[in-house]
């Protein structure tokens, strides 16, 4: 089967290339490297020993697109390529919903014109808003999205299903992401946010390798045992592991299908933090401050959907994602 992965060179995609290619998947990657390293590519063949095609190309762009559905016998897509920093969606918000929103929309009819009806959609409990009830199931209320980037992810799935509605030979998998964290266990992969991260773990690391002093913890006054956030944060290879089980069954399901990927565990700021203390054997300084506008107190994932239907679990534990996080970062640091 011949799978092409869009933004397969970021973070969740290239450990789901990894994934894809270990259990003899034929790839193809799209990817404009607009968050991402063309090194990444070698990386990723030098952990499978296996090649595949690279179009550095941009999902916007409709031509591209036809020229990769014309040289390739697509049998399904992984979409992940998209615009994904919060803050910077609330600032620029023309550009987050034209990038995210015009990709998805191009690939779809590029799919259709070259009869290819399978889609995973890379989406994101963001699309729950400020949850009405934890453990979050699929069934629960989308809306509410505190930001630009968030409300892309949801119109992104309504206009999925409305494809699929308008078109029953096409399926859809929305797979809604909890935290991802951790790193490709070789250290040969993992998240390289641009500048100054922000997102907690690779806060955390950066703190920890002496690359930042401080953490910063926004609030200790929310409504949890210890007062920070809390989250589900997942390992990326889990995650990644999860696209392959919904490849498998995708032809199966008739629509679309939504799926939350977490581990069903929620860990506040200040767990992590110690956790990955203990792991890694190095303090990580951190000073609290003001709560972070648009955060909620807690977020985590009823994941028994994806379990029943897919046959997906997450399998690491925190303290894997600990270790692997830090491991991925002191070896850049070495490569550099
Ligand atoms: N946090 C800190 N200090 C930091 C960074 C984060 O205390 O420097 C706290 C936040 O307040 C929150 C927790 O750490 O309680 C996690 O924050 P992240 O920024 O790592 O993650 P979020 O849950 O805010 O956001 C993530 C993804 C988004 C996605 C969202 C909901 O980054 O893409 O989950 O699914 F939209």
């Amino acid at each position: 089967m011949k799978i092409l992965v869009t933004g397969g060179l970021g973070f969740i995609g290239s450990h789901t290339v990894v994934e894809l290619l270990e259990n003899n998947y034929e790839v193809v990657v799209i990817d404009n490297l607009y968050n991402s390293n063309i090194s990444v590519l070698d990386r990723i063949e030098k952990i499978t020993g296996k090649e595949f095609s690279f179009y550095e190309e941009d999902v916007c762009d409709e031509e591209a697109l036809e020229k990769i559905f014309c040289e390739n016998k697509i049998d399904a897509v992984i979409h992940f390529a998209g615009y994904k920093a919060v803050g910077e969606s609330v600032q620029k918000p023309i550009m987050y919903y034209e990038n995210n929103l015009v990709s998805t929309l191009h690939l779809c009819k590029k799919m259709i014109e070259h009869n290819c009806f399978n889609l995973i959609f890379s989406s994101s409990a963001t699309v729950y808003g400020n949850p009405e009830v934890l453990p979050i199931t699929e069934e629960c209320r989308v809306g509410g999205t505190t930001n630009p980037y968030g409300t892309t992810k949801l119109m992104i799935e309504r206009i999925l299903k409305d494809i699929c509605i308008s078109n029953p030979k096409f399926h859809v998998i929305a797979l809604r992401y909890f935290n991802p964290i951790g790193a490709h266990e070789s250290g040969l992969i993992g998240e390289v946010p641009n500048g100054i991260p922000n997102n907690l773990m690779p806060y955390i690391v950066r703190v920890a390798s002496g690359e930042l002093e401080v953490l910063s913890v926004f609030g200790d006054d929310y409504d949890t045992p210890d007062g920070t956030g809390v989250r589900d944060y997942i390992h990326v290879v889990d995650l990644a592991k999860g696209h392959l089980k919904a490849l498998e069954k995708i032809s199966e399901l008739d629509g679309i299908h939504y799926y939350n990927l977490g581990t069903g565990v929620g860990y506040s700021v200040l767990d992590l933090v110690h956790a990955f203390e203990k792991v890694n054997g190095v303090s990580v300084p951190y000073k609290i401050v003001d709560r972070r506008e648009g955060d909620i107190a807690s977020c985590y994932a009823d994941a028994s959907l994806a379990l029943q239907e897919l046959g997906w679990k997450a399998e690491k534990s925190l303290q894997d994602m600990m270790r692997d996080s830090y491991y991925f970062i002191l070896k850049e640091k070495d490569n550099n």
